[in-house]
C-alpha cells in the first residue's frame, strides 16, 4: 500500500519526510495544486501534495480537488490521508484537538464534485453513506493514542465555500445538523476520493472556536499560533501511523 497525504493549511511541507522526489503531473482533469512530493516517513514511501499549492497561494474554492486526486492515484497512491485546520463547533473540539471525524456534510457550492461528468460516460452514484474508510480511521485512531495526542475519534465535519468565515447563526445551524468541526475543503475531496476508489480518512486540527463560539473575533493570528503547535503533532501522528 502507498499512502499519500494531502496537507492542508499550516502543511505545506512535511518536516520530518524524507523527500526523494518530485513530480510534476498532468491529468485530464488538469494541473495538481502542485507537484506530487515522494519520500520516506519511518522508513515507508509515501506521497505528499500540498492542497493550497507550495507557497500556500489557493484559497479553498480555486483548489482543483478532481486533479489533485487524479494525480495522487496516477502517482501510484492507493489509500490517502488528508490533513485540515478546522473550526470547532461542539465542546469537545477545543482548539488544539485532532478529531478524525467519521461522517460529513456538504455546505458547499459551485465545485466540481464529481469525475462523471462527460455525457456519454456511465451514470454512476457512488455510495457515500460512510464517507471515509474504516480501516484508515482505525489506523489513524490507534496513532492518535500511541502518540498521547488529544483527540476525538470520531464527529461530523460541516464543508463551507468559504473564503469567509462563518456567521454565529450559520455556525449555529450547522450544530444543529449534526456538525461537530466546520473546514473548507473536506467536499468535493473526500467523494472523488469515492469515485476514484481510493481509500480517504482525514485529520483535522482545530484552531480556532467556530463563530460564536467564543466571545473574542476570529484572528488570523490566534489560527497561526495554534497550527504551529498543533501540526508538528500531526506529523507525528502520520509517522506511528505508517510505522504501525
Ligand atoms: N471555519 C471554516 N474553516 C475553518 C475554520 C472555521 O472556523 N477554521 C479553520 N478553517
Amino acid at each position: 500500500m502507498t499512502l499519500a497525504f494531502i496537507g492542508g493549511t499550516g502543511l505545506t511541507r512535511m518536516d520530518n519526510l524524507d523527500i526523494t522526489g518530485r513530480q510534476a503531473i498532468s491529468t485530464r482533469w488538469g494541473e495538481p495544486s502542485a507537484p506530487v512530493v515522494s519520500g520516506r516517513l519511518a522508513g515507508q514511501p509515501v506521497l505528499f501534495l500540498a492542497r493550497h499549492g507550495d507557497p500556500h497561494v489557493l484559497l479553498p474554492h480555486q483548489v482543483n480537488y478532481r486533479a489533485n486526486l487524479a494525480a495522487l492515484k496516477q502517482a501510484g497512491a492507493s489509500a490517502v490521508i488528508a490533513v485540515n485546520a478546522v473550526g470547532g463547533i461542539t465542546s469537545a473540539a477545543q482548539s488544539g484537538v485532532i478529531v478524525c471525524p467519521d461522517q460529513i456534510i456538504d455546505y458547499t457550492h459551485g465545485r466540481e464534485t464529481t469525475y462523471f461528468d462527460e455525457r456519454d460516460g456511465p451514470v454512476t452514484h457512488v455510495d457515500f453513506s460512510w464517507p471515509f474508510d474504516a480501516v484508515l480511521r482505525e489506523r489513524l485512531c490507534r496513532a492518535l493514542a500511541a502518540c498521547d495526542a488529544s483527540r476525538v475519534d470520531s464527529g461530523c465535519y460541516g464543508a463551507t465555500q468559504g473564503p469567509r468565515l462563518e456567521t454565529a447563526a450559520e455556525i449555529a445551524r450547522m450544530e444543529r445538523d449534526g456538525c461537530d468541526i466546520v473546514g473548507m475543503t473536506g467536499m468535493p475531496e473526500a467523494v472523488l476520493a469515492r469515485e476514484l476508489q481510493l481509500p480517504y480518512a482525514m485529520l483535522s486540527l482545530v484552531v480556532n472556536p467556530a463563530a460564536g463560539k467564543s466571545d473574542t473575533e476570529i484572528t488570523m493570528a490566534e489560527i497561526e499560533a495554534v497550527i504551529h503547535a498543533g501540526m508538528g503533532k500531526v506529523c507525528e501522528v502520520l509517522s506511528a501511523l505508517v510505522a504501525d
